[in-house]
């Protein structure tokens, strides 16, 4: 009896240690990356966050030249700028951190938005 209560107690110890590893690993919220897609995830953060200065219409006036909207614009960006991209939105040092003037996007929306440009950014 004495035995069991101690496993209890290991155990529920041996899980509080995997917990607290699987919450560095993955950030708080649940955070969906198996079903990331340019419709149902990227869009509507851009849309949120980024269109106000980067949309096809004022991308020239507020948003340096640089139009993130429509997709084929994004796409085209992408293509030569997928670096760049990535090192504003992570405010990695050396770029111009996005939003701009607005706080840094979720833990979760940036490892979205990363793979979806890793795995070659569709329009899904
Ligand atoms: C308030 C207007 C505004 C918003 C909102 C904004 N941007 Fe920008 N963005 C700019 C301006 C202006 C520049 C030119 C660099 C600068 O002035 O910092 C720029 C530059 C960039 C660059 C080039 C960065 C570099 O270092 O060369 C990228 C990529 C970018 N924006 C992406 C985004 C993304 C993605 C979002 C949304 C998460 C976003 N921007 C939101 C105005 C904005």
């Amino acid at each position: 009896m004495k035995g069991g209560i101690a496993i209890g107690f290991l155990l529920v110890f041996l899980s509080s240690c995997y917990y607290d590893k699987a919450e560095e690993l993955y950030p708080p919220g649940n955070c969906d990356t198996l079903t990331v897609g340019w419709n149902s995830s990227v869009k509507p953060v851009l849309q949120s966050k980024c269109y106000g200065c980067h949309n096809a219409a004022s991308a020239n006036v507020s948003g340096a030249g640089i139009a993130l909207e429509p997709y084929s614009n994004l796409q085209s960006y992408l293509n030569s700028n997928a670096n760049r991209f990535l090192g504003a939105i992570e405010h990695g040092s050396g770029y111009s951190p996005m939003p701009k003037g607005g706080g840094k996007l979720s833990d979760c929306e940036l490892l979205q938005i990363n793979q979806w440009i890793a795995s070659g950014y569709p329009e899904n």
